[in-house]
Order: C-alpha cells, then sequence, then structure tokens
C-alpha cells in the first residue's frame, strides 16, 4: 500500500482553517441527500463529518492512514453521527470497495494532484448513481496559497474537467467557492 504523492497535512485546527467544509458541500450539490457517500482520502473527516450531516445515507470514509481513520470515527462517534464508516483502505490499488452505481455522491478534495487521475476519476464514475454528483476541488493554482502541493503537480480546473470527460462524465459544472478562496469546485455529472 502506498500514500500518493504529496498528500500530508498539517495539524487538523489549521488544515480546518482554510475553508469551511459545510459552505464547500453545499456549493458542490452535497446537501439534503437520501443516498450514499464516498470520500476518497478522508483525512481528518473534515469533509466527512459535515457530508454525514447532509444525508440519510452512510459515508464511506476511506483513508490510507490508520490514524486518520480513527480520527474520523472518533469525530463522528462524538458528534453522535451513526451513518459514518471510516474504513482504512488503498484508493489507488483497491479501489473504494462500493458497488457499481451506488453512491449518490463521491467526493475528490484535494485529492486529484495524483499520480494517477484518470483512474480515480473512472472510479468515481463507476460507483455513482444515475443522477449523482463528483465533487471535487483543490488548491488555486493563480493565486498565492498557504498549503497545496507544487504547482508542477497541481491540477487546474481546466485540466480536471478533460479528465473527468475523458473518464466518462458527461457534464463539468463550476463551483463558486465564496468560503474557500484558495480553492476552485467542480461538479461531475452523469451519463
Ligand atoms: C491532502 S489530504 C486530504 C484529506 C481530505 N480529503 C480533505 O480535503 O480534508 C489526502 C488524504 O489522502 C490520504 N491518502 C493518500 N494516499 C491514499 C491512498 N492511496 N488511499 C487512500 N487514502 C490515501 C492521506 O492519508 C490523506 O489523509
Amino acid at each position: 500500500m502506498a500514500k500518493i504523492r504529496d498528500s500530508g497535512v498539517p495539524g487538523q485546527e489549521l488544515w480546518e482553517s482554510f475553508f469551511d467544509a459545510g459552505a464547500i458541500l453545499d456549493a458542490l450539490g452535497c446537501y439534503a441527500l437520501t443516498g450514499d457517500v464516498v470520500e476518497f482520502g478522508c483525512g481528518y473527516g473534515t469533509f466527512a463529518i459535515p457530508a454525514a450531516r447532509r444525508t440519510s445515507g452512510t459515508v464511506f470514509a476511506l483513508d490510507i492512514d490508520p490514524l486518520m481513520v480513527a480520527a474520523t470515527a472518533a469525530r463522528a462517534a462524538g458528534a453522535g453521527l451513526t451513518n459514518v464508516s471510516a474504513l482504512q483502505r488503498d484508493f489507488v490499488t483497491a479501489g473504494s470497495g462500493r458497488p457499481a452505481g451506488s453512491v449518490r455522491c463521491a467526493l475528490l478534495l484535494n485529492i486529484l494532484h495524483l499520480e494517477d487521475p484518470l483512474r480515480l476519476l473512472r472510479e468515481a464514475r463507476r460507483v455513482l448513481q444515475p443522477g449523482g454528483t463528483a465533487g471535487v476541488i483543490h488548491w488555486r493554482r493563480d493565486v498565492a496559497t498557504p498549503r497545496g502541493p507544487p504547482l508542477d503537480i497541481r491540477p487546474d480546473p481546466q485540466q480536471c474537467g478533460e479528465w473527468a470527460l475523458q473518464a466518462g462524465f458527461a457534464r463539468v459544472r463550476a463551483c463558486e467557492l465564496s468560503a474557500a478562496p484558495w480553492h476552485w469546485g467542480l461538479a461531475l455529472e452523469g451519463p
């Protein structure tokens, strides 16, 4: 099992000071859901916890790092959320483990700088149900940012949109992230 490149995060408090996770999910269209959600690389559960509050389904929060899995599970338990399944899993070598067409929302947040983005996007599309959405955010390249992977591996929204179409998504919608000045967002839909 191997971590994707440049996937470390600073302490939780600093990481979560960079954006408003709930507002980002809302901007991506991940709210008032009735289906399952899968997050690829959940970290501290920064997005998995607010996602669980936005769906009546289960949030499958995947991370290769057992400390991140434990942190997410503990946060869910502390918040009284029973619909978070935090799982240790290498999504690069093992995929998400979710059945085809089974999730309403797939979250690819601060992760698409990995070595093979097309493979991950294809896995996200495989597990999405008809009418489902994959939400993508990443650090901007056009402004100075306090974190983020090196510019030579940091994807921009146009590149990610092209990858998404290659991976079989039908539509790419740019999302305004007013609560995240250093990030851009895309909602990937269909077919
Ligand atoms: C930059 S952090 C982003 C966390 C979260 N998506 C967020 O935005 O708050 C990337 C996360 O992906 C995890 N990760 C790295 N490689 C992975 C792999 N192959 N399979 C599953 N998780 C992985 C890391 O452990 C880390 O928690």
